[in-house]
């Protein structure tokens, strides 16, 4: 992988900028703590990746985030940014190079959006015109029309609005790593939906290394490339794709993290252009046979929940054109489950004993 050192940030909009992050048996112990908050941490996010870290409440998400841009000391191990230990850096220069997005604490309240985004460019001294253009592309990379919002008070905005102008001020000096602690969290379910799609997007341009921290394992196996699961005392359950996760959690605390309907889940992470579909025998494109269409970017669990409120029937599978592309049937959701299942766990599958799983330390 490109273990690029890139943690200087100039450039107007260096959009491939990111950095590997790595955690090298990294321990907190708070003081007056009994146990530590986390013992012995270890996981490496590629450049360019978005690690979710998910966890019961208490098992270290928080503290690990903190960790990483040094708002709290470490107490053992190190952490790597580009290579580079973070303890060698000065911490509120190191802060600057670090988005930070959080769930409360959102935007100065006193300032105007622009003064928010601008935070962090002001601090590093870029001239006027800079910084204005960089707040323009910013509004408009998250959608925000530059005129009407800029002047705006946090308290003119709506809560979306709001977790997206702090979006954009985390991103606004172009940092190599983005920490995200729950940033959707008090919002809506639909808001919600909207602002994943509207980051997963975001993220396809600015391919950010990102840690984004949620409770939601839903919102994780949407958003993540690669999951670490966390349990009491910031120990790595198993750190993994999302698919490998919901078709081989590494023990029982995983399968129950994911929850009794991991295979429903793992239907989701599949569209229907990505399976052999059925010959369409002579079906006709025109919908006079009465079957259900749907577009083959449906996912399968979408397509499956379809197919079961029209009585088990096969599916018709159109694509953009309105094209027949095949049909879907439940043989193909079985196969598909079926295979998934029999696929060996990445590595060498004998290795995911219970306390210290083959994927902790740097994923294949
Ligand atoms: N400042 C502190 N002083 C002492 N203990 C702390 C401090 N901050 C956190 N802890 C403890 O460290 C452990 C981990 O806390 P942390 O905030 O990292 O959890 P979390 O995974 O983010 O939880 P949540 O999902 O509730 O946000 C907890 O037991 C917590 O009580
Ligand atoms: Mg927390």
């Amino acid at each position: 992988m490109n273990t690029a050192d890139t943690a200087h940030n100039e450039g107007p909009s260096a959009f491939a900028q990111a950095a590997e992050l790595e955690l090298r048996h990294v321990s907190k112990r708070y003081a007056g703590q009994r146990e530590p908050a986390i013992g012995d941490l270890s996981f490496t996010v590629p450049a360019g990746e978005v690690c979710v870290l998910v966890g019961p409440s208490g098992s270290g998400k928080t503290t690990t985030m903190r960790l990483i841009n040094r708002m709290i000391p470490i107490s053992g191990g190190d952490i790597l940014l580009g290579g580079r230990s973070v303890l060698t850096r000065d911490p509120k220069e190191l802060r600057r190079e670090i988005g930070y997005v959080i769930q409360q604490i959102g935007l100065f309240p006193h300032q105007t959006v622009d003064e928010n985004i601008a935070t962090v460019p002001r601090l590093l001294g870029w001239p006027k015109e800079r910084v204005s253009a960089r707040v323009h592309e910013l509004l408009e990379l998250i959608d925000l029309d530059p005129e009407e919002m800029r002047d705006r008070y946090p308290a003119q905005l709506s809560g979306g609005q709001r977790q997206r102008v702090g979006v954009a001020r985390a991103l606004a000096a172009d940092p190599p790593l983005m920490l995200m602690d729950e940033p959707f969290g008090a919002i809506d379910p639909i808001n919600r939906t909207r602002l994943q799609d509207e980051f997963l997007g975001l993220q396809e341009k600015v391919k950010k290394t990102v840690v984004f921290v949620t409770h939601d394992i839903d919102e994780a196996i949407k958003m993540g490339d690669r999951i670490a699961i966390l349990r009491e005392g910031g120990v790595l359950a198993q750190y993994d794709t999302p698919r490998e996760i919901l078709t081989h959690p590494a023990d029982d605390f995983v399968a129950q993290f994911v929850g009794a309907d991991r295979g429903l889940k793992r239907l989701a992470l599949t569209r229907l252009s990505e399976l052999k579909l059925i010959e369409p025998n002579g079906r006709r494109a025109d919908a006079s046979d009465g079957a259900q269409r749907v577009p083959v970017q449906t996912s399968v669990r979408d397509a499956l929940s379809i197919m079961l409120s029209a009585n088990g029937d096969p599916l018709t599978v159109v694509d953009d054109d309105g094209r027949v592309e095949g049909l879907f049937t439940l043989g193909l959701v079985e196969q598909l489950l079926a295979d998934d299942a029999a696929a060996p766990p990445p590595g060498d599958g004998s290795a995911q004993a219970e306390a210290q799983p083959a994927s902790q330390g740097r994923p294949v």
